[in-house]
């Protein structure tokens, strides 16, 4: 039988000179998922990219005397080394400058435009340049762009427009009858009350004041304008409207788009009704999530509170940065970033709760066996160990059905219930009593202690993996795991006793090592 497929994207990226680390949130949060569903089995195909065009590149790359080809090749390079950094497990990334993409747009918008649903009219409004946006009059803010709160210009221009409006009974009726859509609730409500229900009106969909984006077929003075262009990219990338549509038969529709909340209104109303009039299914869902602010607001380069991830890896590693990102906020929230709450996550969490469990065990494994598990007929249990395997082993169905609903900071939580029950477990039992004890079974009751132990971080550094892709070898290795693939698989970890006799352990590096906050 064939795997399941499991198509899960994050929005493409504006190539902006430098991503900071709120940018790494949505990819980090897309990667744990994706990397979570290929452990349980799925035929995974995750995506990411960047979104080329439009007046704010072209403008960019005049001032600084290149392309703009030229000014996003390198930018795009810089994001993709980032990915690699972060240890992203993408497996396409796709550029709006791709020639299939932009061939499979030119054919979207003809079809739109050849079955009536574009038309050419022109548009009158209030223009953003810098976010190259038109506002009605009530949209603004104090007479400025309700985003940038930059000054606005009147301008008018002759546009093809998407006859969204058409689409707004059908958008209402399929998001009330599909109520995991768009997650998490309250993003849902938002969309009906604020824009659905108050009434949609035509979306303008090419401009003729510049020309760095795809060119409109049948009329040359336009240019594709930002959406429709973006969002093709969830099935183009698959090859919709290519020669070769193969891996948009087997991976669409995605199971989800990930999407900062921002940009939900798009996935859940533009994206539906363009895929609307194409006839072609809708995505299974669009989770929006919150922001990582900086003293309070939302981290961006124009504030100039940016946190750059390169460093932060550099300082911390790609594991300890991706902990923090999925641990620290309530996926859905907005939540704040500040060094102190990373390094106090880093200390505690991770140095302290796994990094120490795991040195501890492996010393006092070597000190009290010489590094080797005593066979099953020399050891007892000893203390709670009911307790240990229902938060480790007992714990799967939970952490599973969590990681199904994208919750990643409670599914850590739910994780590090086991590693923290561990830690108490040891002061519990007090190894070294036992080992200064002449009776023979404690002799047993230590061995059974260290079983329970390595048993215990056997599983933890299973669950831990879509969320530190490198902690968990490291911990293997020290485990004396390496290579022992058929008691590591992601369902090895509802099984209790797998760690087998006379496995070795050997001391590693140290995992986490502590951060001075100075
Ligand atoms: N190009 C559009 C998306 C088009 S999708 C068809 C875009 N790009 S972006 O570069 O501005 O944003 C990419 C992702 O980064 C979005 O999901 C956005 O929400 C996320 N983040 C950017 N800054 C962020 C924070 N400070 N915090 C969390 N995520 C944020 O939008």
């Amino acid at each position: 039988m064939s795997k399941p497929t499991y198509y899960i994207t994050t929005p493409i990226y504006y190539p902006s000179d430098n991503l900071h680390i709120g940018h790494s949130y949505t990819t980090v949060a897309a990667d744990a998922e994706a990397r979570y569903r290929r452990l349980k089995g799925y035929d995974v195909m995750f995506l990411t990219g960047t979104d080329e065009h439009g007046l704010k590149i072209q403008r960019k790359a005049e001032a600084k005397g290149v392309t703009p080809q030229q000014y996003v090749d390198e930018i795009v390079a810089g994001i993709k080394e980032l990915w690699k950094i972060m240890n992203i497990s993408n497996d396409r990334f796709i550029r709006t400058t791709d020639d299939y993409h932009v061939a499979a747009v030119q054919k979207i918008f003809k079809q739109l435009y050849d079955q009536g649903d574009i038309y050419k009219s022109s548009y009158e409004g209030w223009y953003c340049t810098p976010c190259e946006s038109f506002w009605t009059e009530t949209q603004l803010k104090d007479g400025k762009c309700p985003d940038c709160g930059r000054p606005v210009e009147n301008a008018k221009e002759e546009s093809y427009f998407f006859r969204l409006s058409k689409y707004q009974d059908r958008l209402i009726e399929y998001i009330e009858s599909h109520p995991d859509f768009i997650q998490p609730v309250s993003r849902k409500n938002e969309m009906l009350n604020n824009f659905l229900r108050p009434g949609l009106e035509d979306l303008c969909v090419s401009r003729t004041t510049f020309d760095w984006g795809i060119p409109v077929t049948f009329d040359d003075k336009h240019v594709v304008y930002v959406w429709v262009d973006a969002l093709s990219n969830y099935i183009t990338a698959m090859g919709y409207g290519s020669d070769d549509e193969s891996d948009y038969k087997k991976y669409w529709p995605a199971q989800v788009h990930l999407v900062g909340k921002e940009i939900v209104r798009f996935h859940t109303i533009i994206w539906p009704a363009i895929l609307m009039a194409l006839d072609l299914p809708l995505p299974e869902q669009v989770y929006g999530h919150g922001w990582l602010l900086i003293d309070g607001g939302k981290m961006s380069k124009s504030v100039g509170n940016v946190v750059d991830p390169v460093q932060l890896v550099d300082m911390y590693g790609a594991d300890a940065i991706r902990y923090f990102l999925l641990r620290e906020v309530p996926f859905g929230s907005d939540g704040q970033f500040t060094h102190e709450a990373l390094i106090n996550r880093i200390n505690a969490d991770l140095a302290n709760d796994l990094g120490n469990l795991v040195s501890r065990t492996v010393s006092m494994q070597i000190k009290y066996f010489g590094g080797k598990m005593p066979a099953k007929e020399d050891r007892l249990d000893c203390g709670p160990v009911d307790d240990i395997k229902a938060l480790t082993s007992g714990n799967l169905e939970k952490v599973n059905e969590l990681m199904d609903a994208l919750q990643f900071p409670t599914a850590l939580t739910e994780i590090w219930k086991g590693i923290s029950r561990m830690n108490k477990y040891i002061d519990e039992t007090a190894p070294w009593v036992l080992a200064k004890s002449e009776d023979p079974d404690d002799k047993k009751r230590l061995a059974g202690v260290m079983y329970t132990l390595l048993e215990g971080l056997r599983i933890a550094s299973i669950l831990i993996e879509p969320f530190m892709p490198e902690t968990p070898k490291k911990i293997q290795a020290q485990l004396g795991l390496t290579g022992k693939d058929d008691i590591l698989k992601w369902e090895n970890a509802g099984e209790w006793g797998l760690y087998p006799d006379s496995a070795e352990v050997s001391k590693g590096e140290v995992l986490f090592p502590r951060i001075d906050i100075k």
